[in-house]
């Protein structure tokens, strides 16, 4: 099939999060030479973007008349690294040559809406025929309402299904209606949800739900959960409708990126056979924390956006709690809302022997946690997948999650009694569920004489020999396209 694959964030051009891993193994996997499909990805040519030296120029000048507004955009092209999928990278400095990949800016509608009109110019333009138009959250979702107006004249598309995926329907996209003529669907306004139109606004992700052909998200429980008043953000009713559409898919990890025997960002490889090399990756990342090594205290590693959906607000008395009384020590590599940054900031001048807190985005650094923490701490409100907790399970780092989302399809809580369980789990979102899985690890890992390493490395094996492969997931897409595919 051809794939026309459009997202916001593609690593490692350019990631905020999990949405940039994805993007980039999901095409990678589909793109594989047994399965035969041609994939394309588009998205924007950020003003700081990585590993993009080499883009070639491709389309010189596209002008979209939209509304009032003329916007003119070229396309330059590159390869995503260890295939031949061509990255349509969107230029247009005066949208997106700005210090963040997301912005609070008036613009931010029509920076995603212009990625959305251009994907399907750059199809126009270079001939390419999409069997599957692959929308993946608020970002591009206006891409099958732009294929049922403004391009349904054009026969290229008339085979073109679209597919939207789901990563998290916290971010919706919601905009005052006025903005509708800015982004050139002013003539579309019939097609966007009458009520809410009338209310004065317009919703990306809501037109993306009621408009694909399918809808996707990034595992099972999650697909469950937006069904429902408390996971939806009131878009749980237009779910529901079309729950015959909508799939669970787990993500996968790229397993060449995120594979202790390979990592080339971490100073020690290491397997399950041989877990020497952990040990080593912890000296290594207490000392460049600037904290002490002490075999026996257990590292507990955090890496995270620092956001309201990550759940941290357990953590404000639970972790200070903890600190006093146990012999345990926290690494922390994390940016986002100032309240949780206060929060580890302290907690590091508190505890300066016990809490490192790195303030930056640094991939080395997430690799070198994984690596050399003992344990994993996602104590998430809600979420759609992660990929952190399967990283963690990888290198032997076990996790400790409450079990929401694609947590709960990954992370079972560890029982000694059987030795079944690859992990730490809490079922209530409050502090004494977050207490709970956190004592329950601690005692699992022991002290002094009653540390019993024996069960402690049947866990993290249990973790170890799990199986995420993308190769495995892109069956489940694969599947989804076809059913929506014409003559597929
Ligand atoms: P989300 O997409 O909601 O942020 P995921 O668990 O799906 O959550 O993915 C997060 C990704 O972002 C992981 O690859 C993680 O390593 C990465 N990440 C988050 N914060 C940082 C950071 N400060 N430095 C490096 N990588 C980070
Ligand atoms: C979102 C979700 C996260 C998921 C990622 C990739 O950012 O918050 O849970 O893993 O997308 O699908």
């Amino acid at each position: 099939m051809n794939v026309l694959f459009v997202a916001s964030e593609v690593a490692p051009f350019a990631k905020t999060g999990g949405l940039g891993d994805v993007a980039a193994a999901l095409p990678r996997a589909l793109a594989a030479q047994k399965r035969g499909h041609d994939v394309r990805i588009v998205m924007p040519m950020y003003g700081r973007i990585k590993g993009a030296d080499g883009a070639e120029l491709v389309i010189r000048e596209i002008s979209l008349e939209l509304g009032g507004n003329r916007v003119i955009v070229s396309v330059y092209a590159v390869e995503l690294p260890g295939t031949e999928v061509p990255v349509y990278l969107v230029h247009c400095p005066g949208l997106y040559g700005r210090q963040g990949i997301y912005t609070q800016d008036h613009d931010e509608h029509l920076r995603f809406a212009v990625l959305s009109w251009a994907a399907l110019h750059i199809c126009q333009r270079l001939g390419f025929r999409p069997d599957i138009v692959h929308a993946n959250d608020w970002q591009t979702a206006l891409l099958p309402i732009l294929l049922r107006t403004a391009f349904a004249w054009d026969r290229l598309f008339s085979q073109t299904r679209t597919v939207l995926t789901i990563h998290n329907i916290g971010h919706q996209g919601s905009f005052d209606a006025k903005v509708l003529s800015d982004i050139g669907l002013a003539a579309s306004a019939q097609h966007f949800h009458q009520d809410q139109l009338r209310e004065g606004r317009i919703n990306f992700m809501l037109s993306g739900l009621l408009y694909a052909n399918a809808l996707t998200t990034v595992s099972p429980t999650y697909a469950r959960e937006i069904q429902r008043p408390e996971h939806g953000v009131g878009l749980d009713a237009f779910l529901r409708e079309r729950s015959s559409v909508l799939f669970g898919i787990l993500n996968g990890i790229d397993e060449d990126e995120w594979n202790p025997q390979l990592d080339d960002k971490i100073p020690h490889r290491y397997s399950s056979d041989d877990l020497g090399g952990k040990e080593l990756n912890k000296k290594a990342l207490l000392a460049s924390a600037g904290l002490p090594y002490v075999p026996e205290v257990p590292v507990i590693g955090i890496v995270s956006r620092l956001a309201w959906q990550k759940g941290f607000d357990l953590c404000f008395d639970v972790l200070p709690a903890m600190l006093r009384h146990r012999a345990v020590q926290l690494v922390v590599l994390g940016t986002g809302e100032p309240k949780y940054e206060q929060l580890f900031a302290a907690l590091a001048r508190r505890f300066p022997r016990q809490v490192a807190y790195i303030s930056k985005f640094s991939e080395p650094v997430a690799h070198l946690i994984e690596a050399g923490s003992d344990m994993f701490l996602m104590p998430s409100r809600y979420e759609p997948c992660g990929l952190n907790q399967m990283y963690s399970l990888r290198y032997g780092t076990v996790p400790i999650v409450h079990r929401t989302g694609g947590l709960a399809d990954t992370v079972w809580h560890f029982d000694r009694s059987t030795g079944r369980g690859n992990g730490f789990v809490f079922e209530h979102f409050d502090e004494g569920g977050l207490r709970f899985a956190l004592g329950a690890a601690l005692k699992v890992w022991g002290t002094g004489a009653g540390a019993d390493r024996a069960t402690w490395r049947k866990l993290q094996m249990n973790g170890m020999q799990s199986h995420f492969s993308w190769d495995e997931r892109v069956a489940a897409y694969e599947m989804v396209y076809r059913m929506v595919a014409p003559g597929r």
